[in-house]
């Protein structure tokens, strides 16, 4: 049994299915243009007046299993140019996808990716190198404690380095502070990296990711930890301590990122423990990256209008709290319509059966009250003294 009952969520969590989503029931498709674009500046443009990168994921090409969403829908790829000024890679780059086999490599989603995101302008940030929960199955038989240091740097370099200096931020290692049965002492997850290598995954691969693209802002990429609960207490506590030990081994490391999955109608919110956070990692001469923002609506009422409200409520409240902060440099959304919504795939899906509305946009590709709660935190955010950029 966990110590922390909201661990045992997170596994189901993590355990998001692979499947692709398709176009909701009953809504436009990809021939209806988004309404009210011409309206509205989009949120890329009002976060760059701030010098604050705003931009989402989407999947890329996966033949068998789903929609190219950004390349394929017209109407989504619409939406996404408006609102967006980066592309994260949503599933493209985890280890599984783009080496299938120990000695087959995959890149076709990601470069068509990276293509679309520089014809469109956008940044392109990269999701993730290395996440211990999401391995391919041949892992196990390839890798042993003798030889992973060399397999893993090697990997990387092969993945970063393919597209090295293009890309403004990598997720170098996903997830890697738990909770519970699943965390070792230091707060490490448990898991094929942890097992073979202790701590020092972290170093090798954050070394290994400058190797190959020493102008990539590197992220260590964190879940759970916005809320004021014993579990993401203790997650707080131990994100600061590996990213403390990491910086005094004179590790690469420019940014903690922040999932930002909110959970409203559940877990408690207080402004001052976030904030207190966020300052301590902006001590550290870290930037703090808003990565995967989102809301798992699960425990909200059933009822649309209220809630809509809900989610909007959340992350209006979470955005009080982090967009005054100057360490905060990006916000990238998990997602943009309900049209494509991951959430449906994972552990995270309503009970009741009814859709989630996680997004900022409705299957239509409307602007939902969250949407608007965006808008408004960005209008009243403070500018940044200058954009994010690659590396010198
Ligand atoms: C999810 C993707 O959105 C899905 O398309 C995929 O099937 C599973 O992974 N935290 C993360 C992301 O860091 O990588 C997950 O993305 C969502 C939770």
């Amino acid at each position: 049994m966990s110590r922390f009952p909201h661990a045992i969520g997170r596994r189901s969590f993590l355990a998001a299915s692979a499947a692709a989503v398709a176009i909701g029931p009953g809504c436009a498709g990809a021939d209806t243009p988004p309404p009210g674009l011409a309206t509205r500046p989009g949120l890329g443009a009002i976060a760059a007046s701030k010098n604050i990168l705003f931009g989402a994921c989407s999947r890329g090409l996966i033949p068998e299993n789903g929609p190219f969403r950004v390349g394929n829908d017209a109407a989504y790829s619409a939406l996404f140019q408006h609102e967006c000024r980066m592309l994260t890679t949503e599933y493209e780059v985890k280890m599984p996808n783009t080496r299938p086999r120990p000695d087959t490599w995959d890149f076709d989603a990601a470069d068509m990716l990276l293509d679309y995101a520089t014809k469109s302008g956008m940044a392109f940030r990269g999701h993730c190198l290395l996440w211990s929960s999401v391995m391919p199955k041949w892992f196990a038989q390839e890798v042993d404690a003798g030889n992973a240091e060399a397999f893993i740097t090697d990997h990387i370099h092969k993945v970063a380095g393919r597209y090295a200096g293009r890309v403004i931020s990598w997720d170098v290692v996903n997830e890697a502070i738990t909770d519970g049965d699943e965390a070792a002492e230091d707060g490490l997850r448990r898991g094929p990296l942890y097992d073979l290598m202790g701590p020092r995954y972290l170093d090798i691969a954050f070394k290994a990711a400058h190797e190959a693209d020493p102008k990539s802002l590197l992220c260590l990429n964190q879940d759970a930890v916005e809320y004021d609960v014993d579990s993401q207490d203790y997650r707080r506590e131990k994100t600061l301590g590996q990213l403390r030990r990491l910086l005094d081994a004179k590790v690469p490391i420019h940014a903690l990122g922040i999932q930002s999955h909110l959970e409203p109608g559940w877990l408690k919110f207080t402004p001052e423990v976030l904030s207190k956070f966020l300052d301590d990692v902006a001590a550290l001469g870290l930037k703090v990256f808003i990565t995967e923002l989102d809301v798992v609506d699960r425990r909200l009422p059933a009822d649309i209008p209220a809630r809509d409200q809900g989610a909007a409520a959340a992350v209006q409240e979470f955005l009080a709290v982090v967009l005054p902060h100057p360490a905060v440099a990006m916000i990238n959304s998990w997602g943009l319509s309900d049209r494509y919504n991951w959430i449906e795939d994972s552990g995270m899906r309503r009970k009741d059966g009814r859709r989630s509305r996680a997004q900022l946009f409705d299957d239509d590709l409307a602007p939902k009250p969250v949407y608007q709660a965006v808008v408004d935190a960005l209008n009243a955010a403070p500018a940044r003294s200058a954009p994010l950029t690659l590396l010198p």
